[in-house]
């Protein structure tokens, strides 16, 4: 029997057995995400966020319009004669401007006393300028952008206003941040941070709310189809506000993270697990620049 030949058959054995647990592995996990992807996808938990499993209230933030607006039309809970008469729900509204600070006391005062299950925050200032260093230097800009996408995330949750929105070992938070926040979106650079931000905080305290029973869930929609991102006519993988809160709600409990929508579940998994990173980069890039064309030209039109 030649070297070779024996190196071989002394290597067979463990590379069979290697192999064999590889394959073994691999297919529990396959099987494992599929039943994860049924159950969310699928099943969903929908008739989690109700008043009865929750609590009688919900606080929407950022509820005049968008994927807000049609959070609350479903929750039932708008102060707007149709959606009143419509589910028969006693509403109230509290005015504030995310982007200003000091008006955390005003909505702690309001919301005293209620009961409330679930807190969607969802308003945004806006998106920041489409980018390079003369949008950087926008200070005043950027500030407001932050207090509206940062400052009111951590201000409106964390105690003693968690503890003022009633949260009795029940209730959940939904934090709307974006897919811009799942890796750096150049020429959105601020507000895709700020997402990004809204992300990590929000896992974060699930960690350390779960024990309580409190749901803390961080939403990363990619385009809907709102004022916002200015599309208006909705498509598979860009949703009508309506269909992707329908969506996103069934996901409740289910994911701490998450897309909240199956065509954006798998956009999310392409561009985060499958894409190399320097080729997501140069693909986002490309999409920002023509994005910041479009919006240049538009602004020359006048
Ligand atoms: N649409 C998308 O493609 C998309 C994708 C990823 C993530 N998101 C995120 O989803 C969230 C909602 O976006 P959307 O598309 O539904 O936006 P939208 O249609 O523009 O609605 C935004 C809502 O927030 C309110 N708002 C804005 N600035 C505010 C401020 N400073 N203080 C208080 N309320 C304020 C607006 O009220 P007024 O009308 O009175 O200003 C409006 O009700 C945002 O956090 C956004 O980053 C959206």
């Amino acid at each position: 029997m030649s070297a070779s030949e024996h190196v071989f058959r002394a290597v067979e054995t463990p590379l069979f057995w290697l192999g064999a647990v590889t394959a073994a592995w691999l297919s529990v996990c396959s099987v494992y995400r599929l039943l994860a992807g049924i159950k969310v996808w699928v099943l969903g938990n929908g008739r989690l966020v109700s008043p009865a499993k929750l609590g009688k209230w919900a606080v929407v933030t950022g509820a005049t319009d968008g994927i807000a607006f049609r959070c609350l039309d479903i929750l039932a809970h708008a102060e707007n004669s149709i959606v009143e008469s419509k589910y028969g729900v006693e509403t109230k509204t509290i005015t504030a401007d995310f982007s200003s600070v000091n008006i955390y006391s005003h909505i702690e005062d309001e919301l005293a006393g209620l009961e409330i299950g679930v807190l969607g925050k969802i308003q945004l200032s806006h998106l920041g300028q489409f980018g390079s260093i003369s949008a950087l230097l926008n200070i005043p800009c950027i500030n407001r952008l932050l207090l509206a996408n940062v400052c009111s995330v951590f201000s409106l949750m964390l105690p003693p206003s968690v503890t003022c929105c009633d949260f009795r070992k029940k209730g959940a938070i939904l934090n709307i941040s974006s897919a811009s926040g799942m890796y750096p979106v150049p020429l959105l650079t601020v507000y895709s941070a700020s997402k990004a931000f809204v992300d990590f905080f929000s896992r974060g305290l699930q960690a350390e709310y779960k024990s309580k029973g409190i749901i803390i869930q961080s939403v990363l929609p990619f385009f809907v189809a709102t004022k916002l991102s200015k599309i208006r006519r909705a498509t598979l993988d860009t949703p009508s506000p309506e269909r992707y809160v329908a969506a996103e709600l069934n996901t409740v409990g289910l994911q701490a993270q998450t897309n909240g929508y199956l065509p954006h579940a798998l956009m999310g998994w392409v561009s985060t697990a499958l894409l190399p990173a320097s080729i997501l980069s140069r693909h986002v890039m490309g999409v920002t620049l023509s994005q910041r064309a479009r919006y240049l030209k538009k602004q020359k039109q006048g």
